[in-house]
């Protein structure tokens, strides 16, 4: 069903990489459930953030069934899921977009239209999380797409592909959801593996530029930054400076192709294209 490419990360709870649940001799019943979502059959280590403050969304079972139906995924990003995946795919460009990664999964239907638009080209999709595989492995057979995408269980953060391996590569909506360092450390993975000549695509909450109101409600900010514990510090990153140091890294350099503004600046879709320094 997927490949189980995971290179081990050295082990880092504070930045938020990759550790082994600690032994827990009494657990409350919502830790329990926690520990139990996030047990790995085979072991695997999956990153400290991920499974302290997004278990229940990506790695308990109900929470996977739940959070991908159509209506939820787009009450969550304020009915704004078409608009966004649609501009994720036009700046994909899918009739040159060669082969292309996605790293980490995503609910919805963002990878089955993508597979559809790649029409036949190659589209990889790696995930830390076995269950989100599992998961998207389902829905790709049921759209009769399985045998065009391949499945591999990676962390973001270390990528088990070759240097300058793909055409294309893009996140939807993961960076917000990495600490600062997971962050900088997958930037600089998918700089790694993109051809000079290829093309990024991040698709994103936008800068906190007080544009929209949800910015300026301090309630709202008090609340989205509960939900999602590392958006805020993702509001005030420089996401242009952050792409090129990383590009940087690997003797590349990129260009801003396109800035799609959503919702008001709420969310953005940006391209970039990837060259040699
Ligand atoms: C892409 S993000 C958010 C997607 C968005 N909320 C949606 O579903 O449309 C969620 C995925 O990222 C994965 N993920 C989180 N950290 C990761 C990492 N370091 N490497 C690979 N996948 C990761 C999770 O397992 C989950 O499947």
């Amino acid at each position: 069903m997927f490949k189980n490419r995971s290179m081990e990360i050295a082990a880092d709870a504070d930045d938020g990489t990759a550790v082994a649940l600690p032994e827990a001799p009494r657990l409350g019943w919502l830790a329990a459930l926690r520990a139990a979502a996030a047990a790995t059959p085979d072991g695997l280590p999956l990153p400290d953030y991920l499974v302290k403050h997004y278990w229940w969304a990506y790695l308990w079972r109900p929470a996977v069934w739940f959070f991908d139906h159509q209506v939820i995924i787009n009450a969550i990003v304020f009915g704004q899921y078409r608009k966004l995946t649609n501009e994720t795919l036009r700046l994909l460009q899918p009739h040159s977009a060669g082969s292309t990664l996605l790293i980490a999964s995503a609910y919805g239907n963002m990878i089955t239209k993508l597979a559809g638009a790649l029409a036949g080209k190659p589209l990889t999709v790696c995930d830390v999380a076995p269950i989100q595989l599992e998961h998207v492995h389902a829905k790709l057979v049921a759209a009769g797409l399985d045998q065009r995408v391949q499945l591999d269980l990676m962390n973001a953060e270390s990528l088990d592909y070759g240097r300058d391996q793909f055409d294309t590569a893009f996140m939807f909506l993961l960076l917000h959801e990495l600490p600062p360092a997971p962050r900088r450390r997958a930037l600089d993975e998918m700089l790694r593996v993109l051809k000079p000549g290829g093309s990024l695509v991040l698709a994103e909450y936008g800068a906190d530029a007080h544009r929209h109101w949800f910015h300026r409600v301090r309630l709202l900010r008090w609340i989205f930054g509960s939900a999602e514990p590392f958006l805020p510090s993702l509001w005030k990153e420089d996401i242009d400076a952050l792409v090129a140091a990383s590009a940087a890294v690997h003797g590349k350099h990129v260009v801003a192709q396109e800035k799609v503004s959503i919702f008001r600046g709420f969310y953005r879709v940006w391209r970039y294209r990837v060259a040699q320094a």
